[in-house]
């Protein structure tokens, strides 16, 4: 396994790659990896030649009160299993590697960065969009892969490459879950005995809304929202949003919606965890005839 510490030598690296006539494939992560970061290397390994994997704590996307300091790392183990899942190279600059003392460039997205995520985090995703731009330009991958888990992220990058010109495949991997439900994410990690059993209701509450919207439409969406809250609450959680927008432009889903993003964000304690489900709900005509039935 090769590790890279500068831009420089991952460039070097790349460079010789790309004249070997091999393609790259990037799997951009904050370390600390799971089955869901393990997922992106596989799936990136059945796409490119060369898979990198970034471990990189961006400390641009963590606001002020947020869990920079105590996120947590695991970096000998993240080469072994980046290497163990195909991948040939682990890039793990430090900040200061990453951002010249002076740096004052950002790319900021500025319509779907407004919502969900965005609207209590005002700084994460122009944090993710410039440094993932950057390791774009660093790495010049061919493909990178990305989690389901993190929606908006995902549609934002997805905007970023389209709007900007980057030539690199984006590819979207499915969630994966523990057993209960519960999504897999670093943060989980955060989570008392007590919360971690509490935590699967997030997933229990997204399928039974999403299951009502494929079989009844979108007729009463407000009263599967209020009923996931409460939901939500009575296991112990305090529900940062409980949404249904529109999957491609996170506007606000009503009747005409074709898919849905319904998207969560619910503290359990201090850890705040979000999950997602699209959903194609039934179109207003089907669900009037269901009901005549
Ligand atoms: O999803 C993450 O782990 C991060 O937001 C990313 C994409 C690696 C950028 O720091």
């Amino acid at each position: 396994m090769k590790i890279f510490r500068t831009r420089a030598e991952l460039r070097e690296f790349v460079a010789s790659e790309k004249k070997a006539g091999r393609s790259i494939g990037l799997v951009p992560t904050m370390g600390f990896l799971h089955a869901g970061h393990f997922a992106l290397i596989d799936m990136a390994c059945t796409l490119a030649d060369t898979v990198i994997v970034s471990v990189f704590v961006n400390p641009t996307q963590f606001g002020p009160n947020e869990d920079l300091d105590k996120y947590p790392r695991s970096f000998e183990a993240d080469c072994r299993n980046s290497e163990a899942h195909g991948a040939v190279a682990v890039f793990a600059p430090t900040p200061e590697t990453m951002y010249d003392r002076d740096f004052s460039v950002w790319v900021s997205e500025e319509k779907l960065s407004k919502v969900l995520c965005g609207k209590t985090r005002p700084i994460h995703f122009r944090g993710v969009c410039t440094v993932v731009a950057k390791l774009f330009h660093l790495a010049q991958p061919d493909v990178a892969c990305f989690g389901q888990k993190d929606a908006q992220q995902a549609l934002i990058i997805q905007k970023m490459v389209r709007d900007l010109d980057f030539p690199v495949r984006i590819v979207v991997v499915p969630i994966v879950r523990e057993h209960d439900g519960l999504a897999l994410s670093s943060r989980n990690k955060y989570l008392s005995a007590g919360e971690r059993a509490a935590a699967p209701v997030i997933h229990r509450v997204l399928t039974a809304i999403a299951e009502a919207l494929r079989q009844h439409g979108m007729a009463a969406s407000s009263t599967l929202l209020e009923a996931g809250k409460l939901e939500l609450e009575k296991a112990g959680g305090v529900i940062d949003y409980l949404e249904m927008r529109d999957a491609d432009t996170l506007d606000m889903a009503d009747s005409s919606a074709r898919k849905i993003l319904l998207a969560a964000a619910v503290k359990f304690g201090t850890t705040r965890l979000i999950d997602n489900e699209i959903v194609v709900p039934a179109s207003q005509t089907e669900s009037s005839q269901t009901n005549k039935r």
